[in-house]
């Protein structure tokens, strides 16, 4: 197995059923943010070498608790005893690789890819009373039915992100034909109640703000977050929907498209 510190902020646990080998791959990154990492997953032995927490490889390995890994699992753990490489904190010793081959799109290549790609365009509104805090995003997609979840991703630098991750619960209002002043208040009014003064804004019982006549209002409580780059990943387990019958808007090569103009594909 082996524990990826990646350069995204994700940290993940590759081929958790190999227990022939064990080592630690790095990503090229800061190294402030490397030494943060690292204190996750255990601490730092010298420039080689890591000491590894076994619970953090039974969580990362998300098949702790399958009597198989387990029994792999111990017998990894035995024979790095026998030769000496766990400490008497049960820390293991793993050899630290260094990731060099990297390579990524530029920034211009990864917006130009990305106008190709459709996706409707919605309002997440958080907070109560002076705290409620809204912004657009196009990121808002399906994860799960069962339990029903969605999920979207917010920059970390975005006016809304403290006020979200303090709340814990968002709306998700997905933007119909009629709502370009309720797209251009929330995109341009200073964050707070300033930007929900244009629409047909109502509350939640928790006091978020809902736009009454969305194509679709989902209420959500905030399940898992995921830090990615520059955004987080916020997934919300869905406890209340509202739908009505409004066309939405899709947001394409920079511009915001009807829906009902459009011709179908497939009769
Ligand atoms: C159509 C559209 C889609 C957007 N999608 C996202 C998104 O998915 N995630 C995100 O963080 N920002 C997204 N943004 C940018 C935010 O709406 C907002 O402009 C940005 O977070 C900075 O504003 P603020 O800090 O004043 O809220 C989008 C903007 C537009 C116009």
């Amino acid at each position: 197995m082996r524990i990826h510190l990646t350069n995204a902020g994700a940290i993940t646990l590759r081929d958790p059923a190999d227990f022939r080998r064990l080592d630690v791959l790095i990503d090229p990154q800061p190294q402030d943010r490397l030494e943060q990492a690292i204190a996750r997953i255990g601490r730092r032995e010298d420039e080689d070498h890591i000491r590894l927490a076994a619970p953090v490889l039974r969580f990362l390995s998300n098949q702790a608790g399958d009597p198989d890994w387990e029994a792999g699992f111990a017998n990894m753990v035995a024979y790095a005893t026998k030769a000496g490489w766990v400490d008497a904190d049960g820390h293991i010793r793993a050899h630290i690789t260094r990731n060099d081959a990297d390579d990524v799109v530029s920034l211009a290549e990864f917006k130009a890819a990305m106008r190709g790609l459709p996706g409707g365009i919605s309002i997440i509104t958080t907070g109560a009373g002076e705290s409620v805090a809204g912004m657009v995003v196009s990121s808002l997609t399906s994860i799960s039915a069962e339990p029903p979840m969605v999920g979207f991703f917010v920059h970390q630098t975005s006016s809304m992100h403290r006020v979200l991750l303090a709340n814990g619960r968002f709306v998700a209002n997905i933007l119909g034909e009629y709502h370009e002043g309720v797209m251009s208040s929330v995109l341009c009014a200073p964050q707070g109640p300033a930007r929900f003064a244009t629409g047909a804004w109502d509350v939640s019982p928790e006091g978020m703000p809902v736009l009454t006549d969305a194509v679709t209002s989902l209420e959500c409580e905030i399940l898992c977050t995921q830090t990615l780059g520059t955004h987080d990943l916020i997934v919300g387990k869905i406890r209340r929907t509202t739908c009505s019958d409004a066309s939405p808007v899709v947001h394409y090569k920079a511009a915001t498209h009807r829906l009902s103009q459009c011709e179908p594909a497939v009769a």
